[in-house]
């Protein structure tokens, strides 16, 4: 492993605690000139490091760092390779991009911040530089077993579970792939579709509010953050792992067919079943009883004239 690398290793695990100059030195097999070098290669990937007597420390909440979020996750696929942008228009775009390169598959990009961030049914996502998770994940789908709906579907459970495992807050789902706390929006999913010459390349972006959050005022739904409900600033990095280990997981059950845990996962998350919703889908208002929350068939619906309707995940959004 690489000294830089090693000394951000043991400084995040510090928890903002100091480590001495002399630990410093010996962990990363430099001298104090060498050293110098290193602290400036650590700011240049953007952490905030501050020196006292009793040595350095890092500041956290800490930049999003590749090394940090991809050591020990144990990825078979999703996170294999992680990349960590200061500002991108959209990480969705970078991901996009990086599909005709080898070993993209599983690529994970973050950024601190978008210019042009995208929400679903072409709205935008607002984020402030450098307090929230800004995250894409690139799959190449040779054999077309993935569908979009499910991954839909999917991703904003990882999400939720992911959240859950990091913080330990409740996380419920709106469909199709809002994730909520306490009836606000914490975070939001939009899974893009290419189809290549050499299969599908799916770009899962999620966008997390995690120390910051939009003013009413300017989003569709009433927002929130992470931070509002754990009481103090979180940090991304974990975050980041819970949500890549849980969409690691459900990718490989989609892949292999299996629906049927992610089908009960999802329905215990969500309180739409039985209730009375206003759903939008391709131009269309339905109104009517939510019957079920199905991963391949979509929102299930009995209209007031007893019609049943099967709203697909990727173009259908609840509105009331
Ligand atoms: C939604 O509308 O709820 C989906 C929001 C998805 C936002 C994320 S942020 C990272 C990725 N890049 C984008 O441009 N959009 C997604």
């Amino acid at each position: 492993m690489d000294s830089a690398n090693r000394l951000i290793e043991m400084l995040y695990d510090r928890r903002g605690e100091a480590l001495s100059l002399d630990e410093a030195s010996t962990a990363a097999g430099a001298n104090r000139r060498r050293l110098e070098k290193l602290w400036a290669l650590l700011a240049q990937r953007g952490h905030r490091l501050e020196f006292s007597p009793a040595g350095v420390r890092l500041v956290l909440p800490t930049a999003m760092d590749a090394h940090l979020i991809e050591r020990n996750l144990g990825a078979r696929r999703v996170g294999r390779q992680v990349i960590c942008f200061a500002e991108v228009d959209s990480t969705n775009d970078v991901a996009a991009k990086s599909a005709e390169q080898t070993g993209a598959d599983g690529l994970v990009v973050l950024a601190e911040c978008q210019r042009c961030g995208r929400g679903r049914l072409g709205r935008r996502w607002l984020s402030p530089p450098g307090a929230n998770v800004l995250m894409s994940v690139l799959l190449i789908d040779r054999r077309g077993a993935l569908s979009h709906d499910a991954l839909t579907i999917a991703a904003g459970l990882a999400v939720a579970e992911g959240i859950e495992d990091a913080t330990a807050l409740p996380c419920r789902l709106k469909w199709p792939n809002d994730v909520l706390l306490e009836g606000r929006k914490v975070a939001g999913v939009l899974v893009e579709l290419k189809r290549r010459r050499r299969g599908c390349c799916v770009v899962i972006g999620i966008g997390i509010n995690v120390n910051a959050h939009p003013p009413d005022e300017e989003v569709e739904s009433p927002a929130t953050c992470l931070s509002r409900h754990v009481g103090e600033q979180v940090e991304r990095t974990e975050v980041v792992r819970g949500v890549l280990r849980r969409l690691g997981g459900w990718i490989e059950e989609l892949e292999a067919a299996r629906l049927q845990a992610l089908h009960s996962a999802w329905r215990q998350r969500c309180e739409m079943v039985n209730q009375r919703v206003v759903v939008e889908s391709a131009g269309k208002r339905v109104v009517g009883r939510v019957l079920d929350v199905d991963p391949l068939e979509g929102l299930i619906i009995c209209d007031d004239h007893g019609h049943g309707w099967h709203l697909p995940a990727a173009t259908s959004t609840v509105v009331g």
